[in-house]
C-alpha cells in the first residue's frame, strides 16, 4: 500500500498535503508537522455515530435524560471540579506536566470511586507490576479494579468491549497507538484518532473515559488542539514540582462550572486533599514586617487567603527593574503608577518585585488594593499588621471599587482570625462586621494608606 505524507498543524490540527509556513486555519507560524498515514480502508470509527448505528433525528422528548447519571469519585475535591462527579460516556482529558501527580491522582480515583461496576485502568507508561507497586503504597485495594498494561488501541478497545467497565482510564494517550495509522504514537494525527476512538466507544457504551496527557514546553497539550475541541471535559494539574501542593482546574466542562479548582497536597502516602487552602497558602507568613498584605480571592465559588509580597528598593538602572510572579505583570505596572500618580510615591526610581506566595495565580481585580498596599509598605518601610486583610480593585483615579461576593470573602477573613478588613466604600450591600472583626470602608487608596 503506497504511503503518503500528509501535514498536521500542531495548534489547530489542520490538514494539508504540503508543507506551508502559516496555517491557514488559525494563522499559526512553522506550526505544520508532517506525518506519514497509510489509508486503511476497513476503520471509520471517527466517523460513525456514536452509537454504532444509523443516526435519525428525536425530539428532546424522546431522548432519555441522563441528569443523574454521575458517578461520584468520593474526592471531593476532583468531585468539585468536575461538576458533582463523572458523567457516564464522557471524556474528560487530565493534563499535566510529567512528574505533576496526574497517574497518582487517577489511581487513588479507582479505589474511591461509588460504582458497583468495575474500573479499568489501562497504562501504557507502566507495567503492571509498577502500577501494583504504586497502588500498594497509596492503598488501592479495590478488588473490581482491573489493570492492563496495553498500547495498542485496538487491545484497549478489545478489553472495554468484554469487561464492559464504568469507568476505563487511558494513562496516557501520547503513547497508545492505532494500528490504522502509521505514524509514531504521540504524533498529531494518532493522539486525534485514538481521542477520535476512545470518544465513541464512550459515547457508545455509557463508559467514562479518562486520558491523561502530557503537556508540552508551551503549556499546551501535546498534540492538537483539537484534542480539547473534541473531548468533554478538560482538567489541568498544575504546581510547582518542589512545591507539595497541587491545583487541579477545569479549564473546559460541558457538565458543570470552569471555575472551580481542587487543591491537594503531595505526600510520601498519594494525594492529600486540602479542605482549608487558606490556612496552608498562610502558613509560615513573617511577622511585622514590611511589604506584606493579605488578599482574598475568589477561586469559583470559593474564596481563598493569601499573601502578596512586594520588595522596593532604589534602581541602579536607568529603567529601574520590575517583575511579578503570580499576577500579571501589567497589573502591578499600572498600580504603580496609580500609587506615583495619585498618592505621590516616587516609584519611577525604584525596582519593584512582587510576588504572591504560595505558587497559586492570582487574575482577579479584587486583589489590586493589597497588592497596592505591599508596594506602598514596601516602598515606604512601614509593616502592616498581620491580622489585616485587604479587599477591593483600584481604579486609575485611585479610587476603591466595590467588588463581588463581598460577604464571602468577609467570612473567610474572618474565619482565620484576621480582626481589620479593609473593604470598599461602594461595597454596602452584604457587609456587616462579624464578631471580632473591625471593617474599613475605604473610598480611594490615599485613605486606605492613611490607617497605617
Ligand atoms: P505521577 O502520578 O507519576 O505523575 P504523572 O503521572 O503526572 O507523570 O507522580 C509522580 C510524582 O509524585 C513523583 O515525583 C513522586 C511523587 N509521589 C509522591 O510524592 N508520593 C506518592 O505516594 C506517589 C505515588 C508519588
Ligand atoms: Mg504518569
Amino acid at each position: 500500500m503506497k504511503v503518503k505524507s500528509v501535514f498536521f498543524c500542531n495548534e489547530c490540527g489542520y490538514e494539508s498535503p504540503k508543507w506551508l509556513g502559516k496555517c491557514p486555519a488559525c494563522g499559526a507560524w512553522n506550526s505544520m508537522v508532517e506525518e506519514k498515514i497509510k489509508p486503511d480502508t476497513n476503520r471509520n470509527s471517527a466517523k460513525s455515530s456514536f452509537a454504532g448505528e444509523k443516526a435519525v433525528p428525536k425530539t428532546l422528548n424522546d431522548i432519555a435524560s441522563d441528569a443523574e447519571a454521575r458517578i461520584e469519585t468520593r474526592i471531593s475535591e476532583l468531585d468539585r471540579v468536575l461538576g458533582g462527579g463523572v458523567v457516564k460516556g464522557s471524556l474528560v482529558l487530565v493534563g499535566g506536566d510529567p512528574g505533576i501527580g496526574k497517574s497518582t491522582l487517577l489511581l487513588q480515583m479507582c479505589e474511591t470511586l461509588k460504582t458497583s461496576g468495575c474500573i479499568l485502568y489501562v497504562s501504557a507508561e507502566e507495567s503492571d507490576k509498577q502500577i501494583k507497586m504504586r497502588a500498594e503504597r497509596l492503598a488501592v485495594r479495590n478488588p473490581r479494579l482491573l489493570l492492563l498494561a496495553e498500547t495498542d488501541l485496538d487491545g484497549v478497545c478489545d478489553a472495554i468491549h468484554s469487561h464492559k467497565p464504568d469507568v476505563v482510564i487511558i494513562d496516557s494517550v501520547q503513547t497508545v497507538y492505532s494500528g490504522g495509522i502509521s505514524s509514531a504514537a504521540g504524533s498529531v494525527s494518532q493522539v486525534r484518532e485514538v481521542t477520535a476512538t476512545l470518544m465513541s466507544v464512550a459515547k457508545g457504551s455509557g463508559t467514562a473515559v479518562f486520558i491523561v496527557g502530557h503537556v508540552t514546553k508551551e503549556g499546551a497539550i501535546a498534540g492538537p488542539k483539537v484534542l480539547e475541541h473534541m473531548v468533554d471535559c478538560v482538567l489541568y494539574f498544575e504546581g510547582e514540582r518542589h512545591q507539595f501542593h497541587r491545583i487541579l482546574r477545569a479549564v473546559k466542562n460541558r457538565f458543570g462550572s470552569t471555575n472551580e479548582i481542587g487543591v491537594f497536597e503531595m505526600t510520601d502516602t498519594g494525594l492529600q486533599e486540602v479542605r482549608n487552602p487558606s490556612l496552608m497558602l498562610l502558613s509560615g507568613r513573617p511577622e511585622n514586617v514590611s511589604g506584606s498584605c493579605v488578599i482574598c480571592t475568589l477561586e469559583g465559588t470559593r474564596p481563598m487567603l493569601a499573601e502578596v509580597q512586594a520588595l522596593v528598593s532604589k534602581s541602579n538602572f536607568p529603567a529601574p527593574r520590575r517583575m511579578s510572579t503570580g499576577i500579571d505583570y501589567n497589573r502591578v505596572c499600572l498600580l504603580m503608577a496609580v500609587l506615583e500618580k495619585r498618592v505621590g510615591f516616587n516609584l519611577s526610581t525604584q525596582d519593584a518585585y512582587v510576588n504572591v506566595i504560595g505558587g497559586i495565580k492570582i487574575d482577579e481585580p479584587a486583589a489590586d488594593l493589597g497588592v497596592a498596599l505591599a508596594i506602598a509598605s514596601g516602598y515606604k518601610d512601614v509593616t502592616i499588621p498581620n491580622n489585616v486583610l485587604a479587599i477591593g480593585e483600584v481604579g486609575l483615579t485611585g479610587e476603591i471599587r466595590a467588588v463581588n461576593s463581598i460577604g464571602k470573602r468577609i467570612a473567610e477573613g474572618a474565619k482565620l482570625g484576621f480582626g481589620i478588613i479593609l473593604v470598599p466604600s461602594g461595597n454596602t450591600k452584604g457587609v456587616t462586621a462579624p464578631e471580632n472583626v473591625k471593617l474599613h470602608h475605604v473610598a480611594n487608596l490615599r485613605e486606605a494608606l492613611n490607617i497605617f
